[in-house]
This record gives C-alpha cells, sequence and structure tokens, in this order.
C-alpha cells in the first residue's frame, strides 16, 4: 500500500525526493488507518454504550434462550475463503450480544462472577493494546510492578509480612498451584522421582471445589488420595472429621502434605473454620490452604473481614477478584506466607533463552510461572482498586452482604419460600414449596428453574445436598442488583409457580 502509494507520488510530483514521497505515502496511510481505527472503535463504542444502557431496563432479557441447535443454525457461523468487510464484522458483534448471556444484568445472579466496572474494561482494552507477556519486567515493566503491587497489598489484608504470589489463570490454577507448593516444600524430592514411592495425600471438605479433583489426577497424586472430609448442614467442614482422616491416612501409610479450607463454598458459601484447621495443620506439620476463590473478597470487609483474622497463619490463599468485584475473568491470585515457595517448586531449568542475568531478574515473575506467556490481569483490579480505594471495596462487599440479609427475610417471611441453610457469606439457598402438595419438591424446583431461565428474565442457578435436595442457588456476585430487583425476581417466581 504505502509503495503504491509513493510511486503515485513520484509520478505526480517528480521534483520530491524518494524519501519524502515515501514519507508523505506512510503518513496518508497512517492517517487512513488511525482514522479506520478510530470509525470501528467509535462503532464499538456506540454499540458497548447502548448494550448496557439496555441492561438498565427490566424489560431487557438476560438470554436470548434458544438450545444449542437452533442457536447453532440461528448463528450460520461460517468461515468464507474470502474475508469480510467491516460492515458484516460488526453485524457478527452485534449478533454475538444478542445472544449472549447479560452477566451484568441485575437479574444475572447464576455464575460466581457478575457486573462490570468501567475501570476493568479499560484495564482490559490497554492490556490488550500492549499485548505483551508477564515473563519478563524487560517485557512487562509496568504490568510487573502492579502485579507486585497487588499482591504485596493483598497479602497485607492476609497478614502475611513476608509473603509472595502470582497472578494465575483461575482459582482452580491457583488450587492446583498450592498443592505442587505444598508438595515441594514436604517431599522435595517428588520434583526428581515423582509421587509414586511418596504417596501424598490431601484434605478438601466434600463441599470444596472440583478443581481439587481435576489437580491430584494432573499432578499424579490420584483421586483416591484426595481425602474428603465431611461438611454440616451449612456446608463447612467438620474439624473432628479432618483429624481423625489425618490419623487414618498415616495408618494407611500415605503421606498427608496439605489441608485445603474453603472461605466461601461455590455452593452454599460456607466459611470452613479456619482456626481450627489451622491447629490441626500445626499439629500435624501440614501445609495449610485457604481457598478463597469466592469468599477472599471479605478480606475487604468491615462485616466479615474479622471471619479471616487467622488467615495469616495459613500457608497460601486464593483469590479471584473477577467473582465479586467484577473485575472480568481473569483476575486471580495464589498469595504465599513465604516469599520463593512458588518459585522453588516450579524451578526446573530450561528457560535460560528467557530468563537471563541483568540488573531487574529479580523483579522476573516468569520464573515462578507454569506459563511462559501469560496475559496482564492485574490492571483490570489495580484500576478498579484505584478508582473505588479501599474504602469503595469493603463498601462493594459490605454492600452485597445487606442484600443477602434483606433476600433472607423476604424468603423467611414468605409461606412458599423455604431457607435450605442459613447463609453465612453472598450464597442463598431456597426452595419453592408446590401448592400441590402431591408434587415432588425437587422436581419441581428444577421444573420452576427451567421455565425460568426459557422466560429470558432471569438467570438463577441450581444445585443439590448430598441428601438429594435440589434447590435454587442465588449468589450476590452482581453489583447491578437491587432489592428491588431481588423482590421483583421473587415475585415472579411466585407468579410462575402457579401450580
Ligand atoms: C471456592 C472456589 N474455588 C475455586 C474456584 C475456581 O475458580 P476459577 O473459576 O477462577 O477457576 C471456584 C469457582 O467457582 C470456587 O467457587
Amino acid at each position: 500500500m504505502e509503495g503504491y502509494i509513493s510511486i503515485i507520488f513520484y509520478c505526480c510530483f517528480d521534483r520530491y525526493s524518494d524519501k519524502l514521497s515515501l514519507l508523505l505515502s506512510k503518513i496518508i496511510v497512517g492517517i487512513g488507518m488511525l482514522y479506520n481505527c478510530l470509525e470501528a472503535w467509535n462503532e464499538l463504542g456506540e454499540m458497548i454504550n447502548t448494550y448496557l444502557q439496555e441492561n438498565l431496563d427490566p424489560a431487557t432479557p438476560v438470554i436470548n434462550y434458544q438450545s444449542a441447535k437452533e442457536l447453532k443454525s440461528t448463528l450460520k457461523l461460517r468461515l468464507d475463503n474470502i474475508g469480510s468487510d467491516r460492515q458484516a464484522v460488526m453485524a457478527e458483534v452485534q449478533n454475538y450480544l444478542k445472544y449472549s448471556v447479560r452477566t451484568t444484568h441485575p437479574q444475572f445472579n447464576n455464575q460466581l462472577n457478575g457486573g462490570f466496572n468501567i475501570e476493568a474494561l479499560i484495564g482490559e482494552v490497554v492490556s490488550f493494546i500492549t499485548n505483551t507477556s508477564m515473563a519478563t519486567f524487560e517485557i512487562a515493566p509496568v504490568a510487573t510492578l502492579i502485579e507486585t503491587k497487588l499482591i504485596n497489598e493483598l497479602n497485607d489484608k492476609i497478614g502475611y509480612t513476608n509473603g509472595g504470589g502470582l497472578m494465575v489463570t483461575g482459582g482452580s490454577n491457583a488450587n492446583m498451584l498450592a498443592i505442587h507448593c505444598a508438595r515441594n516444600s514436604h517431599i522435595a524430592d517428588v520434583k526428581f522421582k515423582g509421587n509414586q514411592q511418596f504417596n501424598p495425600c490431601v484434605f478438601v471438605s466434600e463441599e470444596a471445589h472440583y478443581s481439587f479433583k481435576k489437580a491430584v489426577m494432573l499432578m499424579g497424586i490420584g483421586l483416591d488420595n484426595l481425602i474428603l472430609i465431611k461438611s454440616d448442614r451449612e456446608g463447612k467442614m467438620s474439624s473432628s472429621d479432618l483429624e481423625a482422616k489425618i490419623l487414618a491416612a498415616k495408618a494407611d501409610g500415605k503421606t498427608p502434605i496439605m489441608i485445603a479450607s474453603t472461605f466461601g463454598t461455590t455452593v452454599k458459601g460456607a466459611l470452613d473454620p479456619i482456626r481450627e484447621n489451622q491447629e490441626i495443620a500445626e499439629k500435624h506439620h501440614l501445609w495449610h490452604h485457604i481457598d478463597g476463590a469466592w469468599g477472599g473478597a471479605a478480606l475487604f470487609s468491615q462485616k466479615i473481614g474479622d471471619r479471616l483474622q487467622d488467615a495469616h497463619k495459613a500457608d497460601s490463599f486464593t483469590f479471584d477478584a473477577h467473582k465479586l468485584f467484577g473485575t472480568g475473568l481473569i483476575t486471580s491470585f495464589l498469595l504465599t506466607k513465604r516469599e520463593g515457595v512458588i518459585k522453588a517448586a516450579n524451578s526446573g531449568g530450561g528457560s535460560e533463552y528467557l530468563f537471563h542475568h541483568y540488573e531487574n531478574a529479580d523483579f522476573d515473575t516468569g520464573p515462578s510461572s507454569l506459563q511462559c506467556g501469560r496475559k496482564v490481569d492485574s490492571l483490570k483490579f489495580w484500576l478498579t482498586w484505584k478508582s473505588l480505594g479501599h474504602a469503595g471495596l469493603t463498601k462493594f462487599i459490605d454492600e452485597q452482604l445487606e442484600k443477602v440479609s434483606f433476600f433472607r427475610n423476604f424468603i423467611l417471611e414468605h409461606p412458599r419460600l423455604k431457607l435450605v441453610c442459613e447463609p453465612e457469606y453472598l450464597n442463598i439457598c431456597f426452595q419453592v414449596i408446590p401448592k400441590n402438595s402431591s408434587l415432588e419438591i425437587n422436581q419441581y424446583n428444577l421444573d420452576l428453574r427451567f421455565e425460568m431461565v426459557k422466560t429470558g428474565r432471569f438467570l438463577v442457578n441450581y444445585s443439590s445436598d448430598k441428601d438429594g435436595t435440589l434447590f435454587f442457588r442465588h449468589v450476590f456476585c452482581n453489583n447491578a442488583t437491587t432489592n428491588e430487583d431481588l423482590e421483583y425476581f421473587l415475585t415472579e417466581l411466585l407468579k410462575l409457580a402457579q401450580y
């Protein structure tokens, strides 16, 4: 392109030198590209604006429900030999927005990531434009310092005075990395010899996130060595069962390496007993990990922050900022009490081509990471924190906790709604009682839930207990949802439940 334009210049104005015509042509192409970019950007900006405004209208569906088969034929996801113009590309963006679930809609309370904040969006765009990898300080100087700052601030909140940490690709991977650190610090030889002769085992609540299962499968520890500890009706791990199972595992020739407590279980939002589990971990010289992927936001809470007062004694802590604070998938951390444990677990050589000895080598985060290329996930959280301040994040979580109280009281006061267990955090599990007493309550709630999804107006998930009780699981991760929205949801649900 530049070549053609410079030829035209050269032909038209042969008194100009080659160099000047090339420069002019570069400027023209540059302006053209910039204009193109700005035009696309403006168009996208308008679409996003409209999309976000539509969320404020209660008539806007959370989802334009179609079955997978229907959606496949609606979307016509063709890829052709000849490319499409921008108009066609933008039409695809419209379609994407139209049929995707609106997780920023006030009636989305389904998954542990919802809500929205503009600073996070800005951070995401800037991190894309600067498209770097977190491997070394040299290629990600600002991002490295920002990530380190976030880790230090979070460690401060936990109470780790000489802590470390790393941003990872999700809470699941943070949990796996924690097991990796625990195993490396308890039986360093595993790195060379594998698990076999050591038979390591890990203890988690039966309500713990399924990522622990995936982690032990992948790490060769094996599902039989992930020992599940009983939980009570509220979903909390039983410390007495924990101790009994540690003793049994030892007697069985296994090598216990880690207890993982969950602070904010996925389904019920239960808070495992951190202090009791810590005492047991110390007594048996085990690594204590806290999976606070969901509940770690309590570090900022005035209302329930004290429930984490013993967290500083634990060895590691998972925290997903994207779950509560609307920073967008993925904004995950593994935080450690001692600096350097992640790097020690992941060191293995072969990376000399990338990690050089230079004045900033100590700042390189790549040697600690399981990934080589690593996206900049820190900026969206840092900008969010910067804009809200510590106080804003405290207000954020405490307001969500107030909404839980409101919702709980509504349920308790209504004769056709039943609380499955008392909420401790930001999850409420409840059932609708059928009018017709001959209907089976679990099936009834399941049918209602899918009827509700198909209306497209609400998205709230369901789950079940170990005794088979099936219930709605409403999660309060969406800052856009107000008490009025909550009341509207329950009222409309009860209207649907006219049988
Ligand atoms: C308690 C808990 N831990 C870990 C995870 C996994 O987090 P991620 O989805 O970021 O991998 C979840 C996800 O919901 C969770 O609830």
